[in-house]
């Protein structure tokens, strides 16, 4: 069946995976009870259904009173169907408003770009179809892969100062973005020193500062846990103190929304986003329209705000956070004794356990070229566990015939590990399987893509087979 779908873990049927399914922890949450109930309660009007008007309230609560809508005008919470589509939207429309400007390189490079602690593939894809380009610019400590440093997931702050302070690159950044936790790289946090320094340089250059919100509780426990003056809070301060860096953020609610469905965005009245672009709210409540529905429902149905509304009030719950993203510790832990090698990225993340591929790998033979990543996925899953590579086949592009990797590079497999899913005892079943394939890693063949290597996102649609 592996060749069959042409070793590409996306398209194998998921009910034939006996093991861990750790392709995503991305709407693959177990809801909990209270979840449950609340979707009983649904309000599924077409206009201002409950949901609706809960959900904004809640932002509120979780976020901090900036977040209020009190300019009855305009919409600030933009309801999407997941967190890509609130992605789409804003780059959607900011492309719009930023093309009455005229700017131009000359030479068909976008003018704009737009600089992260590292994006994610779904907004780096947006990003650049909507002619911008997307910068990632990691910190030192990710780049070196220091095993020490807690927060990897950081900017390279001085590395914005450079882009901000010279004026010709300055008017070609028009917002910047933080992503917590750092997905792209390695699911590692973002102090909230970092944050508040970029938020400071981005204010002092009239720029707005956005999060990708995705896993904002994951990264507030981290805060709390590692960083030091905030070990006296609870989460849900430590959350505020986040928000108030930025002007704005989305959110895929699969992930910290506890939901399998559900994204939204959301700008800050007064704040950069607002000020620099005012005719952005009303472009949003437009283009939900016309790809989402009514802005009240964005996409979804009544009974989805309602169990975010309680994913987002269970998930800054210390009790869960410490089991969750401990649970994910010990699995790390656990691939590690199983190899009998460090090959999983450290500090483990708060979402997954990754693999470095290229420790993996080490004295194998195997070149970038030969795609190793994809073989030890298509490996796992004949073994009954899916995880998948985010490496320089999932990151990196062919460009006429040669492969080009992400700049800077990145290389890994990853397991994502659901929320509420899976039992210890689970995990380590996934943790032997990748011991056992460690072991006989000189076995293991590269691949030849079939089928899409030139593609965009080409690592969800390509056949691949194993190299003689
Ligand atoms: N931003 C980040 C940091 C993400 O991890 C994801 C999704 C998105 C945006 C897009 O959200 O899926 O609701 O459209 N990440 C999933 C993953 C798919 O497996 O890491 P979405």
């Amino acid at each position: 069946m592996v060749e069959a779908v042409g070793l590409n873990v996306f398209k194998f049927p998921a009910r034939m995976i006996p093991g861990c399914d750790l392709l995503t922890d991305s709407g693959t949450t177990t809801m909990t009870m209270r979840q449950w109930s609340q979707l009983l309660l649904g309000d599924e009007s077409y206009g201002s259904n409950e949901g609706y008007f809960e959900f904004k309230e809640q932002v509120v609560e979780t976020f901090g009173p900036q977040w209020e809508n009190l300019d009855k005008d305009f919409e600030n919470v933009f309801l999407f169907h997941q967190g890509r589509a609130a992605e789409n939207g804003l780059f959607t429309c900011l492309g719009r408003i930023l093309e009455t400007r005229g700017k131009s390189t000359g030479d068909g490079r976008p003018w704009y770009i737009i600089p992260s602690n590292g994006h994610f593939d779904t907004t780096m894809a947006n990003i650049e179809a909507n002619g911008f380009e997307g910068r990632n610019l990691f910190c030192k400590e990710a780049l070196a892969k220091d095993r020490q440093a807690r927060f990897k997931g950081n900017m390279d702050v001085a590395g914005l100062e450079v882009l901000l302070d010279d004026p010709k690159m300055r008017e070609r950044v028009p917002l910047v973005y933080l992503t917590i936790t750092n997905n792209t790289g390695g699911g590692q946090p973002v102090s909230l020193e970092n944050m508040r320094r970029v938020s400071e340089l981005c204010h002092t250059h009239g720029l707005p500062l956005m999060f990708d919100a995705c896993r904002f509780a994951e990264n507030a426990w981290f805060i709390r846990q590692f960083e030091q003056g905030h070990q006296d809070r609870s989460i849900a301060e430590v959350v505020r103190l986040m928000f108030e860096q930025v002007d704005g953020f989305h959110i895929s609610l699969k992930k910290d929304g506890l939901v399998n469905i559900g994204g939204a965005l959301v700008a800050k009245e007064g704040g950069f986003l607002s000020k620099n672009y005012p005719e952005l709210q009303a472009a949003l409540t437009g283009h939900q329209v016309l790809v989402e529905g009514h802005p009240t429902y964005g996409g979804l149905a009544g009974r989805d705000l309602k169990g975010a509304v309680e994913g987002l009030k269970t998930v800054v719950s210390r009790g869960f956070l410490d089991y969750r993203i401990s649970q994910v510790q010990r699995f790390g832990a656990r691939v590690d004794e199983a190899c009998g090698a460090d090959v999983v990225i450290k500090p483990v993340g708060g979402h997954a356990v990754y693999l470095d591929l290229d420790k993996f790998f080490e004295g194998t033979g195997l070149s970038d070229e030969q795609f190793p990543g994809i073989s030890l996925t298509a490996l796992l899953l004949v073994a009954g566990h899916r995880l998948c590579e985010l490496g320089v086949y999932a990151f990196g592009r062919n460009v006429g015939g040669k492969e080009v990797p992400s700049e800077p590079r990145v290389n890994n497999v990853r397991a994502a590990v659901p929320r509420l899913c899976y039992e210890d005892i689970d995990l380590r079943a996934a943790a032997e399987a990748i011991g056992v394939l460690y072991e006989q890693r000189e076995g293991i063949p590269g691949v030849e893509v079939e089928y899409g290597q030139d593609l965009p996102m080409r690592h969800f649609v390509s056949r691949f087979r194993f190299k003689e």
